[in-house]
């Protein structure tokens, strides 16, 4: 019996104009480019002018999405946009989104997972669409980082940027060989709200009535995600029968490229099937999978049919997989 499953027909990113160096940094706090690079693969990161707001960055990547897929706003009636920074406490930043794309019809909202937001989003969007409630959709990761980073903490400043991606998802009927078949395959959610202080930002509005800055214990972070991201990795690949070598390309969360390589050890992969993007960007938080997406379907890398592999871990803590065939 057909059955319709959502494909990723276009994408598109954003980096905002103004890039901080490692080097800039150094004159900022007490670092060097020498430690960011060795410690986290970071070389430089972009940061939003003054008066550009998260939903500017997230309306220009999904208008790069949209132009990618070929198809007009008015077939859209679903936008998700995950960020852990929107422009005000409420409206939504989608429901931003959706005005300025000139769109009056469907629903919009925010999902909020931090670093994994993408993956919980393009899951979200999956199911509305699977159910039969949505029939395309923008899913967007946009942040403005640099606006919640203490800027005179060494240990958390030197690692975030600012950016968005975006991507559009349509349904298709499929009745199809498994092994074939186009879209998302499977998601994979977690979370575990014990591990709240390893990860957070000290202010919100029923707390402090205040933003408040971005707060870590990055070593226990490093830990819980290389073995929590391994271990959704196989969960995803077993719910498809599918070992790590039947991957084409991993487009994991880009926080740390040691992260990275330590997930490619645990699985045993090449780590050159591994789309890092960290270098350029640093984290973006719930922009960062569709940046490095983007970057890899446009220089040629991802291919139509290749088996992709989405992987984030973040704040809450959050993590989750989402097994994909371009
Ligand atoms: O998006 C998901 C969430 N984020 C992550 O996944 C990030 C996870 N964690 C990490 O990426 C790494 O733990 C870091 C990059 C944050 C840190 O690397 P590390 O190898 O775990 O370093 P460390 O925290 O053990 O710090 C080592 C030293 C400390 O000095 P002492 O105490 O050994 O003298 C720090 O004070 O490095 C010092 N340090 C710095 N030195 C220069 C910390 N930050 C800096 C800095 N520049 N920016």
């Amino acid at each position: 019996m057909a059955r319709i499953i959502s494909q990723i027909i276009g994408c598109g990113s954003y980096l905002p104009e103004k890039i901080l160096t490692n080097e800039d940094l150094s004159h900022i706090v007490d670092t060097t480019d020498e430690w960011i690079t060795s410690r986290s693969g970071i070389r430089r990161r972009h940061i939003a002018a003054e008066g550009e707001l998260t939903s500017d960055l997230a309306l220009k990547a999904a208008e790069r999405a949209l132009a990618h897929a070929k198809i007009d706003a008015g077939e859209i009636d679903l936008i998700v946009v995950a960020t852990t920074t929107p422009d005000n406490t409420f409206p939504a930043t989608a429901v931003k989104v959706q005005a300025r794309l000139g769109m009056t019809h469907g629903f919009a909202f925010d999902v909020q997972a931090v670093c994994s937001g993408f993956v919980y989003a393009l899951a979200t969007a999956d199911n509305f669409i699977r159910a039969g409630q949505a029939k395309a959709a923008l899913v967007i990761g946009a942040e403005t980082f640099s606006r919640i980073l203490d800027w005179n903490d060494r240990t958390t400043c030197v690692l975030f940027g600012d950016g968005a991606g975006a991507v559009v998802l349509r349904g298709e009927e499929t009745g199809g060989d498994p092994a074939t078949q186009r879209g998302i395959l499977s998601s994979h959610l977690h979370s575990d709200g014990r591990y709240t202080d390893l990860l957070y930002v000290d202010g919100g509005p029923s707390s402090t009535k205040t933003v408040g800055h971005v707060r870590m214990e990055g070593k226990e972070v490093f830990r819980h995600a290389v073995v929590n991201l391994a271990e959704v990795v196989h969960e995803a690949l077993e719910a498809n029968g599918l070992e790590p070598s039947d991957l084409d390309w991993v487009v994991p969360h880009q926080a740390n490229k040691r992260i990275l390589d330590g997930t490619a050890r645990k699985l045993k992969m090449d780590s050159g099937k591994i789309v890092v993007t960290v270098e350029e960007h640093a984290n973006t938080s719930a922009a960062s999978v569709p940046l490095a997406l983007d970057t890899a379907v446009r220089d040629g890398r991802i291919k139509r049919g290749d088996l992709l592999l989405l992987e984030a871990m973040g704040g809450g803590l959050t993590w989750g997989a989402s097994l994909v065939r371009w």
